[in-house]
């Protein structure tokens, strides 16, 4: 794992653009796959401002987003869709039909799921997964104990998640309690993972991800089996790792072509 630590989250979300763009700029039909919440914004401001300057254009760009919530329709303020929308390829030079996020609002479920995993594969897999974690450990929205062997598919969400999520919703009981996630198996077959988490909140999951034994109890800790992450954290969110100092070490000392 690379772990890469800045003083603030600004610093941060710079670092995954330059992730980002690296990829875009080293492929001729990048495949990006897409996270929501409130980590990657400051990321998706750093990648418009970079688009509208003419340093990088998403024109080749196809994109998968790893989740959405069920009986949310596209165009309801607190989806998915509207965020990815709204946050990011409004204010980009992407092809809208390149684009793709689970349909939680399909009538068959099952069906969205099987030809999201179609898509991708499509797509030619992805090239780059864009993640952000839960305070318990989720990536996607596959919560602990769920099957690192799963694919895309309807899970529930914890009582936590719905918790924490409920800052974007009125009230608690506006959150949806079923979504549509890409499962830890479709998330491990990205080329190349790039995590990013924020604040003294997201440190117990960081820790476990990292330093932890690999175990289904913190979804996230799976990705120390593959084989290209990228993890960017603020002093807040790595400050229980016990290797921090190494990991600066680590950095420090790399050779010009593996910085960002
Ligand atoms: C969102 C997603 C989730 C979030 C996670 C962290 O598409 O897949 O796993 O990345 O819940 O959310 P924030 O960034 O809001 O703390």
């Amino acid at each position: 794992m690379e772990i890469l630590i800045r003083d603030t989250p600004e610093a941060g979300a710079k670092v995954g653009a330059s992730v980002v763009r690296k990829i875009i700029q080293t492929k001729d039909k990048p495949v990006l796959g897409l996270a929501t919440g409130g980590t990657p914004l400051r990321m998706y401001k750093v990648l418009i401002r970079m688009n509208q300057s003419g340093e990088l254009s998403f024109r080749n760009c196809t994109t998968f987003n790893l989740d959405e919530y069920g009986g949310l329709p596209p165009e309801n303020k607190r989806s998915y869709h509207y965020y990815m929308m709204s946050n990011f390829f409004d204010h980009t030079d992407i092809d809208k039909k390149n684009v793709h996020l689970p349909d939680g609002y399909a009538e068959d479920l099952r069906e969205t799921c099987r030809k999201y995993e179609n898509l991708i594969n499509d797509a030619g897999g992805i090239d780059l997964q864009v993640l952000g974690i839960g305070a318990n450990g989720h990536i996607g929205f596959n919560e602990p104990t769920g099957s690192f062997a799963s694919r895309t598919w309807v899970k529930i969400l914890s009582k936590q998640t719905i918790q924490d999520n409920s800052i974007y919703f009125d009230k608690l009981e506006e959150v949806p309690r079923h979504v549509v996630t890409m499962g830890i198996a479709t998330i491990m077959e990205s080329r190349h993972c790039l995590l990013m988490a924020n604040g003294a909140k997201k440190a117990d999951a960081i820790r476990k991800m990292i330093e932890g034994p690999v175990s289904a109890s913190c979804p996230a800790s799976i990705l120390q089996m593959h084989p290209r992450v990228t993890i960017v954290l603020d002093e807040e969110a790595s400050y229980l790792l016990t290797f921090k100092d190494h990991y600066k070490w680590v950095e420090k000392n790399k050779l010009d072509w593996q910085l960002y």
